[in-house]
Formats: C-alpha cells, sequence, structure tokens
C-alpha cells in the first residue's frame, strides 16, 4: 500500500479560532485560516479524510457592546457580521467543512454539556469575585499584571465585583505540567512552548467561569443568572463540532491567545474526561507598514482589498511564504510586490508560460512525444530532482506541513522550478527547433512532466493557479493527489492541450 495512513488514523481535525464578531474580518483573520485551509487541502491531496472547521465566537461583553454601540439587538448583529467572515471564507477559497457560530442551538447545548462535565468533576464552585476584567480581550487580570493601569495587551481594565462561579484551575498545575513532559510538540513552536511551562510553573489561580453583570452569553446550567465565560463557551466550539472527530489535530491559534488554548482549554479537558487535542500552534502577527494594525490608525487591510488588487493565489502565497510561520512578519506593499513577481511571475510563471507556449506552437498542441534514445544525463537529473522532491513531500513533508513548515515546503517547490528554469535556459529548445527535433520534443516532455509535478505540490498554497496549470497539461480531475505525482501518472504523448494562457502575471507598478 502506498499510503500506510490510508489504513491506520486517517482523519485530521484542523481547527482556526472562531473570530469576534464585534469587527469585521481583516488581514489577520485571513492569515490564521489561509494557514488552516493549506494544511487541509495538503492532508486532503495525501489521502487523508479532512475535517476543517471555523466560524465565529458571538457571546461576550465586547460584542454586547458593540451591538449597543451600533444600536441593534445582539442576535440581529451577530447574524450579520458573522456574515462577513462566512463572506471572507468565499473570497479566500476557504475549503472549511463547516462554519460554527456560537449562538447556534447545537453549541449551547454542548457548552452547557461541558460545564455540566466540569461540575461532575467537583471542579466548579461559587464564590464572589473581584479584579480586573479587559473586555477588548475578554480575560481577568491580576493586579501584579497590569502596566501604567492597562493590561499586558495594552487593553483598557474595568474593576469587577460579582458573584462569580470558578472553576479549579490550580488543581491541574500539575496535571498539564505532566502533560507537556509526556508530549513535548503539543505545543509549537518551541519558543511558545517555553513561556507557557514558565507560566503554567509560575502558579495557576483559580478560573472565574461565569459573570452576571450582563446577558449575552450561554446560561450557566441551573443558575440562569449567570451567564459563562465567554471563553469556556468559546473553546468549547472545537469540541460541539466535532462529528466523532475528536480529538482535534490541529488548534491554529495566534500568539495572543496561546494561553487560553495551551493551558485553559486542556484543563477544562482533562476535568471533562475528554482527550486533549494532539497540537497547538501559535502563529505570528502582521504590523503593516512597520506599525501595528488598528482602527485608530486607519491601517486596517482587508482581505478582500489584497485579493482584488493582487489576486488570490498570490495573495495566500505571500502570507505563507513571505516571514517563517510562527515569527512575527511585516506586511509592505513593496515586499507583497517583489515576492509575487520574483516567486511567482519569475520563477514558477515563467517557466510555464515558456513551455506551454512553446508545445502548443510546435508540438501540434500535445504532450510531445519523448524518445527514450535521445534522452541525456540533464534529463535524468532533472526527473530525479523533481521525483526525489516529489516523494519528499509525500513523506517527510508531510510532517513538516503538521509542523506549519509552510517556507520550507514551498521553498523545495520554487527549487524544482528554478532547476527547470535553468534546464530550459541551457537546453534551449527555441534552438533545438531548428537543429534537432527529437531533443526539442524530449525537452519539452521533461519540462512538463517537471510542471505537472510542481502544480500539484502547489495545490494547496496557489490552489487557483494551480488547477489552471494542470488544466493546461490535460492532467485528469481525479489524478492530482499526491500519489499520482509517481511516474506511472506521468504524462502521456500525444495527449490534447488546451490553448495555454499565463497564470501567474507580472505586477507592473502603476497597477499597485
Ligand atoms: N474569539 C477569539 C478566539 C476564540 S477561539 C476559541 C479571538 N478572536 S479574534 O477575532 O480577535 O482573533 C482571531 C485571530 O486573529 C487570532 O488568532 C489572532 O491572533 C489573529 N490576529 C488578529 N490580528 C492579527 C494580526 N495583526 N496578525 C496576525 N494575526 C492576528 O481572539
Amino acid at each position: 500500500m502506498e499510503n500506510n495512513k490510508l489504513m491506520t488514523n486517517n482523519t485530521y481535525y484542523i481547527t482556526t479560532p472562531i473570530y469576534y464578531v464585534n469587527d469585521k474580518p481583516h488581514l489577520g483573520h485571513a492569515y490564521t485560516s489561509v494557514a488552516c485551509d493549506a494544511i487541509a487541502r495538503y492532508m486532503r491531496l495525501d489521502g487523508m479524510e479532512v475535517k476543517f472547521l471555523t466560524g465565529t465566537d458571538e457571546h461576550g461583553q465586547k460584542v454586547e457592546k458593540s451591538a449597543k454601540a451600533a444600536g441593534v439587538p445582539p442576535q440581529a448583529f451577530v447574524d450579520e457580521v458573522s456574515e462577513h467572515f462566512r463572506e471572507m471564507g468565499q473570497i479566500l477559497h476557504l475549503t472549511n467543512d463547516d462554519f460554527i457560530r456560537t449562538t447556534q442551538p447545537r453549541h449551547i447545548k454542548a457548552a452547557q454539556e461541558m460545564w455540566k462535565r466540569l461540575e461532575a468533576s467537583g471542579d466548579i464552585y461559587l464564590a464572589n469575585y473581584g479584579g480586573w476584567y479587559a473586555t477588548r480581550d475578554e480575560a481577568f487580570y491580576a493586579e501584579s499584571e497590569l502596566i501604567d493601569g492597562k493590561a499586558p495587551t495594552g487593553a483598557e481594565v474595568e474593576w469587577v465585583e460579582e458573584p462569580s462561579y470558578f472553576f479549579k484551575l490550580s488543581k491541574y498545575e500539575q496535571p498539564l505540567l505532566d502533560f507537556y513532559s509526556a508530549n513535548p510538540d503539543f505545543i509549537l513552536p518551541e519558543s511558545r512552548r517555553n513561556e507557557v511551562l514558565s507560566f503554567v510553573k509560575g502558579g495557576l489561580k483559580d478560573l472565574s467561569i461565569s459573570r452576571t453583570t450582563f446577558e449575552w452569553g450561554i446560561p450557566v446550567p441551573g443558575d440562569e443568572a449567570h451567564i459563562m465565560y465567554v471563553w469556556l463557551d468559546a473553546l468549547t466550539n472545537y469540541w460541539t463540532a466535532a462529528d466523532g472527530k475528536w480529538p482535534a489535530d490541529l488548534h491554529m491559534v495566534g500568539k495572543d491567545i496561546l494561553r487560553f488554548h495551551a493551558v485553559y482549554w486542556p484543563a477544562f479537558l482533562m476535568s471533562a474526561k475528554l482527550e486533549l487535542p494532539k497540537r497547538v500552534f501559535a502563529h505570528g502577527w502582521w504590523t503593516i507598514e512597520g506599525e501595528k494594525m488598528s482602527k485608530s490608525l486607519g491601517n486596517v487591510v482587508a482581505p478582500a482589498h489584497l485579493v482584488e488588487k493582487y489576486g488570490l493565489d498570490q495573495t495566500r502565497y505571500f502570507l505563507l511564504r513571505e516571514v517563517p510561520f510562527g515569527s512575527d512578519g511585516n506586511f509592505s506593499r513593496q515586499s507583497m510586490f517583489d515576492r509575487i513577481n520574483a516567486d511567482l511571475a519569475n520563477n514558477i510563471g515563467n517557466l510555464a508560460q515558456r513551455t506551454l507556449s512553446m508545445i502548443a506552437k510546435n508540438c501540434d498542441g500535445a504532450v510531445p512525444v519523448l524518445d527514450p534514445a535521445v534522452t541525456l544525463p540533464q534529463d535524468v537529473a532533472l526527473m530525479d530532482l523533481v521525483r526525489v522532491t516529489s516523494a519528499t513531500t509525500h513523506n517527510s513533508a508531510r510532517e513538516q506541513m503538521q509542523r506549519c513548515k509552510f517556507a520550507e515546503v514551498i521553498g523545495a517547490i520554487l527549487h524544482m522550478s528554478s532547476t527547470a528554469n535553468e534546464y530550459i535556459d541551457k537546453e534551449a529548445p527555441w534552438t533545438l527547433k531548428k537543429t534537432d527535433l527529437a531533443r526539442m520534443n524530449a525537452v519539452l516532455y521533461y519540462l512538463a512532466e517537471s510542471i505537472r509535478c510542481i502544480a500539484i505540490m502547489l495545490q494547496p498554497f496557489t490552489p487557483d493557479a494551480a488547477a489552471k496549470l494542470l488544466d493546461q497539461l490535460a492532467v485528469p480531475a481525479d489524478e492530482r493527489l499526491f500519489l499520482h505525482l509517481t511516474p506511472q501518472f506521468a504524462l502521456k504523448a500525444g495527449t490534447p492541450l488546451p490553448k495555454p494562457e499565463g497564470v501567474f502575471p507580472r505586477l507592473v507598478a502603476e497597477t499597485v
């Protein structure tokens, strides 16, 4: 069997954070979602049965305040804003299998069930809460954490004093530390893991998990004067929508919300006697032209705007390639322009354009005939590289994708493309056309077969352009998985090809 995974654990469950509906989608949301989408597509191409979940986080004080400010009842408000996130998914061509909203009955039921499970474990007690709360972060802060009277994130805090149910988080300090050490790859990247470890080692206090001073939330079972703390409600979404696929293989989150996912969530799950997710990956943050993205600075980048200006594949590619995933990155028009032209237009696009237009003009618009008698060592070298890189994709790059090493995987694809470009320059099929037709055909065949493999591997990252390339090579729709990278599925001489068109146009300065 080519793929062992098909016989063992064949499902892969991946989640984005669910987005707050107090705001319209921006670059940060698009980033998390596109990263998950690339992994989801990758795993499907690798023969896995994928569940990819995204959605919206609709309860809590922040949303209640935004609805009030808009003069709309909260339900009408969340209905509208949630729709913007669904649209973002369409604009980015996300392949999520489900879209959860925390106001849905299925979720309210699951969140209350989660509460009862924590209660059944003896981990919930009623007391009084007095402390600082930052609505923007929907988080409690200890006095000692405040910096100049604000939350460490810069959010405004207010003093909150009310009866509250508490979760015995302190009880899970040691079990969490044991879990992290038994599962060293649970939190990635490693630098973030160390941060979480030192936070937990610093001591965990019990967590306030209900509020009484506002209404927009899920009622606490058995005590409706309280509503559930929005993070307990929100985190439970992953379980609500699991559809028998629990535990999740990967929760993708931004670094700002790692603590909720790597500390609170596993503790809740331990208490609820449910399996823990396999991995939490915390990615970095984007600044915009060197500045923090914020409404007050007026520099918020809308995903739809990028897609319109640069193209969808180009936008997805830039986000995943520009910075090593996990690090912070800076978005600038110049870097986007340079990256798209260098990697997509001048490298992959140019290779495809040169090869396919020569084939259209000189090979009767069909896959060229390969005469093995004229094969030279440089052809074998190119094919070896393509096959080895493809095989790596099939094996070790799977692990790289699970660890979110996008830049590495993309780098390997680019290397194939650069090598093929060097090959076309050296072999110069435009010259062979006049001197040696059999060699010209062979060279064009090897180039076309390289493009086939490059396009198959590009699918998770630039899905539309990859599909166009595969269409132009007349690769059947059911022969585009990673298992089809092998020579057995190589292009067949004489297959008629459609008229080629460019897939990655070069950007010109005036247009951006
Ligand atoms: N609702 C919570 C998540 C609950 S999950 C159970 C939330 N929502 S959010 O809409 O504020 O943020 C969602 C994601 O966007 C987070 O992962 C966050 O890191 C990410 N980003 C927000 N701004 C960002 C950048 N400037 N750059 C990169 N990602 C950023 O938090």
